[in-house]
């Protein structure tokens, strides 16, 4: 079997993370006996220091004829200056846009292990394991903007077919999990909010009737992922409010630097990402966490790659090395943790998956 992966690794520490993702990809292939093509690419502020585009149409080309794409990280304070058209983060957005990739998948898991990383209470985080669906090509993100030097606005746009479509994602996924179904929104407020909450009532009753569903405003959502994150299954949402409460969510599992993602198509191209940035300010430092980049193949794998196998493999020699008492910086350290790097991380997780 031929699979064809690119990787760009981006801006920040994007590339230190984007090294041991690929060394865990490549581990994982030659044990299943799959024949990995890899390609790197350039993306983000990279990008714009070589070819004056945060995306250029090479970078594109290749993403489009391969099976899969894992990025990095993009941005950065020294592109934070030059025109609002070619910032790096524009490279990710008219990636996002030009694949098709309408719904990203962030999984929010605990560990056991590093109940004391994070801030809420260990008695809540037992059993969480939550899947946010936020919808990524359209809204306030890609809609009509302007300015003027006294003013600016941004729109929010959405059809009933972008809605329909994403909420069927998670639709799907709940019936492979614990058939439940929370739809955030702000219909109390906004009309995008309405049609959202009318179409996805309407494609749950008639599409996927087993499934539990509930409609919360996206204040409260913000309040009950604190106050009972074990109660929520898979939760769906629009782009922008998927980004803010998949950050907050980040923080029951105890870092941004745990937390993969995976965007996907009508097809099965996807993009495989961790959700954290580009953290400039340790670049280069090997202190970054490579949890989520890992954690971004072991999805690749799953939902673009048709290995399963492999992403449990991945999956459990990450919860090994952390039962192992490793641990990046971000995650605290303490009696009988070993503190390491990244790359010594990537190692406890290779010698875990060759075990
Ligand atoms: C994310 C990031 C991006 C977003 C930025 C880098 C454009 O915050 O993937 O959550 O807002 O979508
Ligand atoms: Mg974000």
């Amino acid at each position: 079997m031929r699979k064809s992966v690119v990787v760009l690794p981006g801006d920040g520490i994007g590339p230190e993370v984007a090294t041991q993702a690929v060394r865990v990809l490549s581990a994982v292939a030659e044990k299943l006996g799959v024949d990995l093509e890899l390609a790197t690419a350039l993306i983000g502020g990279a990008a714009i220091d070589a070819h004056n585009s945060p995306l250029p149409e090479s970078t594109l080309a290749l993403c489009e004829k391969s099976d899969a794409v894992f990025l990095g990280a993009v941005g950065g304070p020294q592109w934070a200056k030059v025109a609002v058209s070619i910032r790096p983060e524009q490279g990710l957005l008219d990636l996002r846009r030009a694949l098709g990739l309408f719904a990203n998948l962030r999984p929010a898991m605990t560990y056991p292990e590093l109940a004391s990383a994070s801030p809420v209470r260990a008695d809540k985080l037992a059993d969480v394991d939550i899947i946010i669906v936020r919808e990524l090509t359209g809204g306030i993100y890609f809609g009509r903007r302007g300015r003027t030097a006294s003013a600016a606005f941004d729109t929010c746009e959405y059809t009933v077919g972008e809605i329909e479509r994403v909420c069927r994602v998670a639709g799907r996924l709940a019936q492979q999990r614990r058939k439940k179904i929370a739809s955030v929104d702000k219909a109390n407020v906004l009309d995008t909010s309405r049609l959202w909450r009318e179409t996805a009532t309407r494609i749950f009753a008639d599409e996927f009737p087993d499934i539990e569903v509930e409609h919360i405003y996206v204040d409260a959502a913000a309040m009950h992922l604190l106050s009972r994150p074990s109660a929520f299954d898979v939760m769906v949402m629009d782009n922008m409010f998927g980004d803010i409460l998949s950050d907050e969510a980040s923080m029951l599992a105890g870092s941004l630097g745990l937390l993969p993602s995976a965007s996907i198509n009508e097809n099965r191209l996807g993009l495989y990402e961790p959700i954290h940035g580009s953290a400039p300010d340790i670049a280069g430092l090997d202190k970054a966490n490579p949890i989520g980049a890992i954690l971004s193949i072991a999805m690749m794998l799953r939902y673009s790659l048709d290995l399963p196998a492999g992403a449990d493999a991945i999956e459990q020699a990450v919860h090994a090395s952390l039962k192992a008492g490793y641990r990046t910086a971000d995650l605290g350290s303490g009696p009988g943790l070993a503190v390491v790097g990244t790359a010594a991380f990537g190692d406890a997780v290779l010698t875990e998956l060759a075990g």
